[in-house]
């Protein structure tokens, strides 16, 4: 990233994980520091840089199915990274121009370069922690945007495996969907140790145990898909996230993908007409 101001809250001298992944997606808002870091992970677990774009890859095929054929046209984006290409209200929009999206990070880098993911009146970035899930439900912003009464897709796409078991991110997750309306969608993805090839997922997360602030935990199969208790897990079901729904052909490296991802249902339909 080019010298000059740093905005309030950014601390160039430790890696962020929306910093490095944004390294290893080719994008240009990060540091030194997050580039050492990045180029470190890369040399112990090569396969980094292709997790994060066919990560990046299942974020977009979601929200296309979610937007066309779902018929979502709201949008809680949480752990929404650094503005890329193909982000999530463009994705949306593409399909459904009305549609609403509300990021949220808790790295105030993102906020800083909020422009980049506002193109109108129908997206906004907020600055808040997952952790607190409270405070991003009772946020003026995110009610001035998203009806609750009416379903909406909560996106946790490569956010869960920051929040270490301490926090309880299941009840997280519990209080999110409890507070979304029957119709509503729920995307994860998480990094798992538990597909061939995810010994290296070992090594990344040791790394950003040791030097990024955020940490990382890996959780098998079953506790990512306890992420959706009380939803219908929609084909193809929890897989790596090369084979959801991929629309193009397959990559060499897909099976070596060490993130699972999916999409659940919250059954019922929503008691008044959908909304604009
Ligand atoms: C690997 S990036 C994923 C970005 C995007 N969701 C995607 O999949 O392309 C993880 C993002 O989650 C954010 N994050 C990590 N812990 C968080 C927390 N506790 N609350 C909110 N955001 C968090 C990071 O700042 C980063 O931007």
């Amino acid at each position: 990233m080019a010298s000059g101001t740093i905005a309030t809250g950014i601390d160039p001298t430790v890696p962020s994980t929306a910093r490095m992944y944004d390294f290893w997606l080719g994008g240009k808002d990060h540091f030194a520091v997050d580039r050492a870091a990045a180029l470190e992970v890369s040399e112990a677990a090569p396969a980094v840089k292709v997790m994060a774009l066919e990560n990046r890859k299942f974020l977009r095929r979601s929200v296309r199915y979610l937007a066309a054929e779902a018929g979502i046209a709201q949008f809680l984006d949480i752990g929404t990274g650094l503005p890329t290409q193909g982000n999530v209200h463009q994705a949306a929009q593409q399909v459904n121009p009305s549609a609403r999206v509300v990021y949220v990070d808790n790295d105030p880098m993102v906020l800083a370069h909020s422009r980049a993911l506002k193109t109108s009146g129908n997206t906004a970035v907020i600055q808040a922690d997952l952790r607190d899930p409270a405070a991003i439900l009772d946020h003026p912003q995110v009610h001035a945007l998203l009806d609750f009464s009416q379903p909406l897709a909560v996106l946790l796409v490569a956010v869960l495996h920051f929040i270490g078991d301490h926090d309880d991110p299941h009840a997280i997750v519990g209080s999110l969907r409890d507070a979304t309306a029957p119709g509503s969608h729920l995307v994860v993805s998480h990094a798992t140790g538990g597909v061939p090839g995810g010994e290296s997922a070992g090594k990344v997360a040791e790394h950003y145990r040791k030097n990024v602030a955020a940490g990382s935990t890996l959780r098998d199969r079953d506790e990512i898909l306890r992420f959706f208790t009380g939803l219908e897990v929609i084909e193809p079901g929890l897989v790596q996230v090369p084979y959801w729904r991929s629309d193009e052909p397959e990559s060499p490296d897909a099976a070596k993908v060490w993130v699972l991802g999916g999409v659940g249902h919250l059954p019922g339909k929503p008691v008044k007409g959908p909304a604009a």
